[in-house]
């Protein structure tokens, strides 16, 4: 273990998982007998210390300003194009190496969670409110040390565009860089992601070929009846028992129209009416959310919650206005790319330390939106285990600062492997 980042120095009493090799046995591509993690390993902690730096300095979505500030200095000390001001905060670095035409995109993500951290370690949050509560501090970080080694090397034959994106936390920042211009102003042919993930082995990775993350709608419906004394029911039209029927039956989008084989969540979370003991309320206001896998799915749960809305207004004699909203797609990795992601997870890490056969999660992420319109795969490095509150969005959660030396080397061997190869 690194002296400088002892396991008590988290909030999370890290140890990096044994079974996770410190230096893997076999040499990878980098020659003079060196593996990537033995070149990685003498960045580790001055990485550490810029990771502990942003984790005290968090920034929200679109006001990461200090953060794209540090990312874009660090990337013209090392002599990397730096561009500013993609998508608002947004970042991206241009490391060229050979003659080659051929480019890829590594994305990090920048933005803080709106939570007040509950650590007390020397580098918890400054900010009150704010708090790196995701380990975006880790992926910024890590992709600076691959910028760092890439700059140094530039042992591969194309371009590395380094995009270190603002707002992945619900406000679609993936998407804001692209309609600014992201693909056009640099062209690369697929891109590619990583997420921290606790309860996954330290240093360890999961790759996915297909689905990874869900696809998330927000709706907000409103149930108009008419006012009346609670006494003379008859006298008004009672919005109370038609929300409540209409929450049941969205209790039966997921379970009898969908096919049994195809994931969804329907979750109703918020359910108003009313504010006095002897009023019938003129209106009722339902909210919620949808996750699924698929965009045919987002769509069939999206009529199936109209149509039952439709019907709950007849039935009732109630008015029913429903606002759905597209908020992120399912984020869905292209199987190739995806399994040139796990051989490098595997030479990296080693292959008893690389799952593909884990199942998605029903959170939801905007590398979705790259994934619209480019090739690639969006992978998880194992954070430890998710024990006392270290999990993500949590108050006590801390990056684990053990696996920046990993997620380095896999972000230089994916970069050094697809653009060494002809196509
Ligand atoms: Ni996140």
């Amino acid at each position: 273990m690194n002296a400088a980042v002892g396991a008590a120095a988290g909030g999370c009493g890290f140890v990096i998982d044994s079974r996770v090799p410190r230096t893997p046995g076999a040499t990878t591509s980098s020659g003079e007998g060196m593996s990537i993690l033995d070149i990685v390993r003498p960045y580790h902690d001055k990485l550490t210390a810029i990771r502990r730096d942003i984790h005290a300095h968090p920034e929200l979505a679109f006001k990461e300003h200090r953060t794209a500030e540090l990312v874009a200095r660090h990337l013209e000390q090392l002599g990397i194009e730096t561009h500013r001001g993609i998508g608002g905060t947004g970042v991206v670095g241009v490391i060229r190496g050979g003659r080659s035409l051929r480019a890829i995109g590594l994305r990090a993500d920048m933005d803080a969670l709106s939570i007040t951290e509950r650590n007390d370690f020397a580098h918890r949050s400054t900010v009150a409110g704010c708090m790196h509560a995701c380990g975006h501090d880790g992926h910024t970080t890590m992709l600076l040390g691959a910028a760092e080694v890439l700059a140094r090397r530039r042992d591969f034959d194309g371009t590395v565009y380094l995009i270190f994106q603002p707002a992945e936390e619900g406000e679609a920042g993936a998407r804001v860089m692209i309609e600014d211009g992201l693909f056009e102003r640099f062209p690369m042919e697929a891109v590619f992601g990583m997420h921290n993930w606790p309860g996954l082995p330290a240093g360890s990775f999961a790759v996915h070929s297909g689905a990874v993350m869900a696809g998330t709608d927000r709706f907000d419906i409103r149930v108009l009846g008419v006012g009346a004394h609670a006494a003379m029911p008859h006298l008004g039209v009672d919005p109370v028992p038609a929300a409540a029927a209409l929450v049941q039956a969205a209790q039966t989008i997921v379970s009898r129209t969908l096919d049994p084989l195809d994931a969804a969540v329907v979750s109703i979370t918020q359910f108003h009416a009313g504010e006095a003991y002897n009023v019938i309320p003129d209106r009722a206001e339902l909210c919620g959310t949808v996750r699924s896998f698929s965009a045919p799915v987002q769509a069939g749960v999206e009529a199936a919650l109209r149509r039952v809305c439709e019907g709950i207004a007849s039935s009732f004699g109630v008015e029913v206005e429903l606002e759905f909203r597209r908020s992120y797609p399912p984020t869905i990795n292209t199987a190739a790319e995806a399994a040139v992601c796990a051989e490098i997870a595997r030479a990296v890490a080693g292959s008893e330390h690389v799952s593909t056969g884990m199942r998605p999660s029903m959170g939801a992420e905007d590398f979705a939106f790259f994934l619209q319109h480019k090739p690639g795969a969006y992978v998880w490095i194992g954070n430890g285990p998710g024990e006392g509150g270290c999990t993500l969005h949590n108050p006590h959660y801390d990056f684990n600062d053990e696996v920046i030396p990993i997620g380095v080397a896999y972000w230089v061997e994916l970069a050094r492997r697809l653009l060494s190869e002809p196509r």
